[in-house]
């Protein structure tokens, strides 16, 4: 797998906060994390790239330029929500935009804690194009996570690099924790404390990094469709090596496995303090025992831990008995597209039988789907989990605009290619 797109925005990024030049390998191939590196760039940073490997000259955490440009941040969310918690820190202006479906989604859960750390930002009602007037240094905050982001989470955390004194952000439930791994590599410490499910995350500031090398593990979201495929198909047989393994990241593994599917993790080991593994899988056709059936909905803390897999999950949710339920997360509605909404419609247009709710979904299975017309409105996660839906289902299935995917995976449908037998 190409490498994790999460950790390689933030890798680029706290790369160029450091002091000194880092070099990045297995950095993701993904339209999204090219667009962090041309804001990047912009700011004055010096960024050589030969494919998947990148040489960042880092200029500190008070070194980035003012860029003479609005900083595109095209149709990535975590590019937008970190960047702010680096700009918001700088003695400078910038201007933050994106695409259509960027400019749409909401900003307002970023732009209040950074206001209360003393950057100035303006919007188009809470949504960007964003202009933040940063300031230096910051106010430290201890922040109470409204929602459970951890874009949101990384937003204050990079921003409180440039504050004075101890920022902290509390989360009530887990989200991906790849921001604080990759601090800690560049030498930050941070104190992280776990009580009772509430985890606290604290940085000191004004911090200084220093450069250090990092190998990006492959991307556990995108092999996510690679083994919901192979699972489904009886006979498959995959083996997908130096994954992302880190425990916020495994939910959806760990759900395959609960509902009966063969799906095993193998060769666990660390790098760049971030955890590696192989993934095995392989297809059977599922006992009538297992499934969901008897399991109560997901919802609560679960759904954090599985967000960019919630499509996919509803689709592999439409192959076992009892279906599946999925609640609590009308986040999915904020995503590149409304998720649940495209979601509905386009297993509907399949066959299948779904229930919608506005904080979720529910799929009745087993279901043979039938191949159909399908439209992701441009959302890499619905045409890739499709594609997976289609590989199952009878008949033709024709995904409109899939070209989208390289969002996220630009080489998914050729590595499809290359592990399906016709
Ligand atoms: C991401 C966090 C998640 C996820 C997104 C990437 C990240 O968003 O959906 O694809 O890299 O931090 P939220 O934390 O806003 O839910």
């Amino acid at each position: 797998m190409p490498g994790d797109k999460s950790i390689s925005h933030r890798a680029a990024m706290i790369a160029a906060l450091a002091e000194g030049p880092s070099r990045i390998t297995n950095f993701s191939t993904s339209a999204d994390c090219a667009a962090t590196l041309s804001s990047l760039t912009k700011l004055g940073v010096s960024i050589e790239r030969d494919g998947r490997e990148l040489l960042v000259q880092g200029v500190g955490v008070d070194g980035l330029r003012a860029s003479s440009e609005p900083l595109d941040c095209r149709n990535s969310g975590t590019t937008m929500r970190l960047l702010a918690g680096i700009l918001a820190g700088q003695n400078f202006k910038s201007t933050l935009t994106g695409d259509e479906s960027l400019r749409s989604r909401p900003m307002a859960r970023i732009i209040e804690p950074l206001r209360m750390m003393g950057a100035s930002i303006s919007s188009r009602d809470g949504r960007a194009p964003l202009v933040i007037e940063g300031h230096r240094p910051l106010k430290a905050i201890h922040y109470d996570l409204p929602i459970a982001s951890a874009q949101v989470k990384s937003c204050i955390l990079l921003a409180g690099l440039s504050a004075e004194g101890r920022t902290a952000v509390i989360e009530d439930e887990p989200t991906r924790d790849h921001t604080e791994r990759m601090l800690r590599w560049f030498g930050v410490p941070l104190e992280v404390r776990d009580v009772e499910g509430t985890r606290s995350v604290a940085v000191d500031g004004p911090a200084r990094l220093s450069a250090r090398d990092v190998s990006i593990p492959g991307d556990i979201s995108s092999a996510a469709y690679f083994v919901a495929a192979a699972a489904l198909l009886p006979d498959s047989s995959l083996e997908i090596t130096n994954v992302s393994v880190n425990p916020t990241r495994v939910m959806f593994l760990e759900q395959l496995q609960s509902s009966g599917f063969d799906v095993a993790v193998s060769d666990a080991s660390e790098e760049c303090n971030e955890p590696v593994g192989t993934i095995c899988v392989s297809g059977s056709k599922l006992s009538p025992a297992s499934g969901f059936e008897s399991a109560a909905p997901l919802r609560g803390p679960l759904i954090p831990q599985l967000i960019d897999e919630l499509p996919l999950l509803a689709v592999v949710g439409s192959q076992i008995e009892g279906g599946i339920e999925i609640r609590d997360a009308a986040e999915l509605r904020a995503k590149e597209s409304d998720r649940i909404a495209a979601t509905v419609r386009n297993l509907r247009a399949m066959g299948a039988e779904v229930e919608e709710f506005e904080d979720g979904l529910r799929v009745a299975g087993p279901t043979q789907l039938r191949g159909a017309a399908v439209d992701p409105r441009g959302d890499h996660r619905i045409a890739m989990a499709f594609s997976v839906a289609a590989l199952i289902a009878e008949g033709e299935t024709e995904i409109k605009d899939a070209e989208c995917v390289a969002v996220s995976f630009p080489e998914f449908f050729e590595l499809l290619e290359s592990v399906v037998e016709r």
